[in-house]
């Protein structure tokens, strides 16, 4: 039977796709791999994660944060099993309500390796070696990305002693010493996990800040914070090895500046470094697909491969590795399949870490306006002076607006403290529909609300905030 559309890889991008295209009335097919749909994000991904960082985040409230709130509850005792189960019933749910969605919108999937045999054929390889053909007008390469190792450096990723996030999300105890390659989203996260759970964690990272390419404001803040936490940190540090020993590992660093090469222990380390985009097996090269210099389906700016009738969306393409960006491009491009007009606005596209507190932002940064030579307006408002954040004893962190100083159109917006990804969506809806850093902080905030101090960075931005 022939398809108007089939979706190859069932993550973030692929299923809001085929939701999508099925809504607007087009016969879709998915092809997954997994035995369950939704991908890395949501298989071993962004949900068992965020499963684990609100489990280890209560533990540790338990330990350290309720007392001078007056609930004595004395030393917690963790179960890590239960933990763990917490966090698999999260992820069964998320990835039946895929199937679920896939029903109601009469969606075939069909399990299996789907490999590009010509534009318009797809042959789907099943567990039992079963080849079946199946036919469309239009085929949606969706596979997403694959953890990329350390550059350079050859590692063997047992998922035990030596993990990335796959085995980071599932291990059996607290290691004792965890020691986190990469200074990025995955180490800090998965890191503060652990952290939290009692495990003694010390990051290397290759440049002089955490979170490259966050503002250089918020990076510096969020170090000193997560090193208040007990998170130890070598920047400016290149790891060059990696090996296992004994039941432990070695992780061997220098530094980028020259110097001294240091070994230091670990009961697991967490490979950290990035992921690449996955095409392996696709069948791409022999469709004559053609690849960037980075390995990702090149695409045009309506999602089309040089060949006609084949497209690609999500961390197989450029641009940032984010299940939300993959899901607009999902929606995106099946509007373009659907005769309609899709788009996505990549200047708004929030970016969000998951820590505590939380680090979000949207937009450009203050060293990306200079850089680019833009004239700009900076306010700050820190939530030490927002009175709900000091009823919660969440008075860590700040707001910070960037505006352009001629027009003041926002351009960005920064957000460290508690729930900072929850309130970053204000001042992207504000971006979204070019909106000041004046119409920001004119507009009525509930008070008491962490976000009034977003309003009072707005405030801050085009002229003076009420309370500082
Ligand atoms: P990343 O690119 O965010 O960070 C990798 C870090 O490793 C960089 O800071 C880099 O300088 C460092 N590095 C590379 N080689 C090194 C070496 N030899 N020695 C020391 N440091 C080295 O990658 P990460 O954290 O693995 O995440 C992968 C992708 O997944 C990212 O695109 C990220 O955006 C996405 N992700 C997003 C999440 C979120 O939005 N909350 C959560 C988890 C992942």
């Amino acid at each position: 039977m022939a398809y108007d559309v089939i979706v190859i890889g069932s993550g973030p991008g692929g299923y809001v796709c085929a939701v999508k295209a099925a809504q607007l009335g087009l016969k879709v097919a998915v092809v997954e791999k997994r035995a369950t749909y939704g991908g890395t994000c949501l298989n071993i991904g962004c949900i068992p994660s965020k499963a684990l960082l609100h489990a280890s985040e209560m533990f540790h409230q338990a330990a350290h944060g309720m007392d001078a709130l007056g609930v004595e509850v004395g030393a917690p005792k963790l179960n890590l099993d239960k933990m763990m189960a917490h966090k698999d019933a999260t992820v069964k749910s998320n990835v039946e309500g895929v199937s679920f969605l896939f029903k109601k919108n009469k969606i075939d999937g069909i399990q299996g390796t789907g490999k590009i045999v010509s534009a318009g054929k797809v042959s789907v390889t099943n567990d039992k070696g079963e080849v079946q053909e199946l036919e469309a007008k239009s085929i949606v390469i969706a596979t997403g990305s694959d953890v990329a190792g350390i550059p350079g450096v050859s590692v063997d990723i047992d998922e035990t002693v030596i993990v990335s996030s796959t085995g980071g999300i599932k291990l059996t105890k607290v290691p004792e010493k965890m020691v986190v390659v990469g200074g990025g989203v995955i180490g800090l996260e998965l890191g503060s996990v652990w952290l939290r759970l009692g495990a003694k964690v010390t990051v290397v990272e290759y440049l002089d800040t955490i979170l490259g390419g966050m503002d250089g404001d918020v990076s510096k803040q969020f170090q000193r914070m997560l090193a208040k936490q007990g998170m130890e940190f070598q920047l400016g540090a290149k790891v060059t090895g990696v090996a296992k020993s004994g039941t432990g590992a070695k992780v061997t660093y220098e530094p980028v500046k020259g110097g001294e090469a240091t070994t230091i222990d670990a009961d697991v380390v967490l490979i950290a470094t990035g992921r690449k985009p996955f095409t392996a097996g696709l069948g791409l090269e022999e469709a004559g697909v053609v690849l960037d210099n980075r390995g990702r389906v090149e695409i045009d700016g309506h999602y089309r491969t040089n060949v006609p009738g084949i497209y690609a969306i999500g961390d197989v393409v450029k641009g940032p590795m984010l299940a939300h960006k993959a899901e607009d491009e999902g929606v995106a491009l099946a509007e373009i399949l659907a005769g309609q007009h899709g788009h996505v606005n990549y200047d708004v596209i929030p970016g969000v870490v998951y820590t505590q507190p939380e680090v979000a932002s949207v937009g450009k940064t203050e060293e990306e306006l200079k850089a680019a030579g833009i004239a700009y307006k900076v306010g700050k408002f820190p939530f030490t002076a927002n009175g709900r954040a000091r009823a919660m004893l969440a008075t860590d962190g700040f707001v910070k607006i960037l505006a352009d100083k001629d027009t003041d159109r926002v351009l960005g917006g920064h957000i460290i403290g508690f729930g900072a990804g929850e309130m970053i969506h204000e001042i992207a809806v504000l971006m979204e529909f070019g909106g000041s850093s004046e119409d920001l902080g004119r507009t009525c905030h509930a008070h008491p609300t962490m976000s009034e101090a977003v309003k009072e960075a707005a405030l801050a931005t085009f002229f003076k905030p009420i309370h500082m």
